[in-house]
């Protein structure tokens, strides 16, 4: 396959990570379909879209014409069949290996054969993700950031399987799209970035579990401190606890060594399904 036939894409997921996806790639000219198998996160992905446009068009970089054509790009479905045709999928669902593994057995199913399947997860082992299915070499880490309209990253993983010829093809779809690839050469536990990030916010979490500071001190004196945009609480309130918590497990289970272990006050929170920006609650309130 080539870069030109690349027509179609399938996107896993009308989340946070899944809508954004939905809007660069539609943005691009890509006729997009956003697969979800909760109609309601649907309807919620395609109202973040457009509110995100209309912020472009407040701020002068979009017309209402290519609003209206970009959305015209789109079609949603909670029918699986309905990506038989993409040319490329990425998968941006719940970070939950076992959801991940069945996901892409079904896909494996239903799209055809040549297609490219990759994965946006922020840890899990892309090897393993691939090896579910009948097309191993055309399995590909996908790495977007949060939010991805805006964030210029895209980190590509290679797993054990993935052919030069899928990792080259997913490096230039990520360009075409307007981002910087960066290769993880590597598919260990959280690959590049959540091999640095997760910990510190990790760490974070575990600062104010032990009364040592404020969540707003611990911000402040992060941002203040290391020159960061945003302290590493409000960033996990902007990722999602329950993200978090899941990468925390993957580097923890799959590296094996204590200084991963998560800090109990986020399995807390998880627990209490304060999951941060998402749910309206994490360590900081949103309205
Ligand atoms: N949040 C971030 O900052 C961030 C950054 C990079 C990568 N990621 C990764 O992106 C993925 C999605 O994260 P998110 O933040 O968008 O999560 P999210 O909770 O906002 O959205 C997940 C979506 O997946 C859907 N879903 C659950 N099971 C499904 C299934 N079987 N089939 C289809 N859809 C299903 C849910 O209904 C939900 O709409 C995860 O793998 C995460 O690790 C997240």
């Amino acid at each position: 396959m080539t870069i030109d036939q690349i027509q179609k894409i399938g996107v896993i997921g009308a989340g946070q990570m899944g809508n954004g996806i939905v809007q660069v790639a539609a943005g691009k000219n890509f006729k997009v379909v956003m697969f979800d198998i909760n109609s309601g996160a649907l309807d919620k992905g395609l109202t973040t879209i457009s509110s995100s446009l209309d912020r472009m068009i407040k701020k002068g970089i979009l017309t209402e014409d290519a609003k209206k054509t970009l959305l015209g790009h789109i079609s949603v479905t909670t029918n699986l069949s309905d990506l038989k045709d993409c040319d490329f999928v990425v998968e941006a669902a719940t970070e939950n290996i076992d959801l991940k593994l069945k996901i892409f057995k079904d896909l494996d199913s239903v799209v055809k054969a040549d297609a490219i399947l990759a994965t946006n997860t922020s840890s899990i082992s892309i090897t393993k993700i691939a090896a579910v299915t009948s097309r191993p070499h055309k399995v590909c880490g996908m790495h977007f950031m949060n939010p991805v309209p805006l964030m210029q990253l895209v980190e590509g993983i290679r797993g054990l399987q993935t052919s030069d010829e899928t990792f080259t093809l997913t490096k230039t779809l990520s360009e075409k799209l307007g981002k910087t690839f960066v290769e993880s050469v590597k598919d260990m536990p959280g690959f590049i970035v959540n091999r640095i990030l997760m910990p510190m916010i990790n760490e974070a979490v575990y600062t104010l579990h032990e009364g040592i500071a404020t969540a707003a001190s611990i911000d402040s004196a992060m941002k203040l401190g290391t020159n960061q945009p945003m302290g590493p609480l409000t960033l996990a309130d902007f990722i999602g606890l329950d993200t978090c918590l899941a990468i925390m497990n993957v580097l923890y289970d799959g590296l094996g060594d204590s200084k991963y272990r998560p800090c109990p006050l986020l399995v807390k929170y998880v627990e209490a399904v304060w999951l941060g920006k998402k749910s309206k609650k994490g360590f900081y309130t949103y309205e």
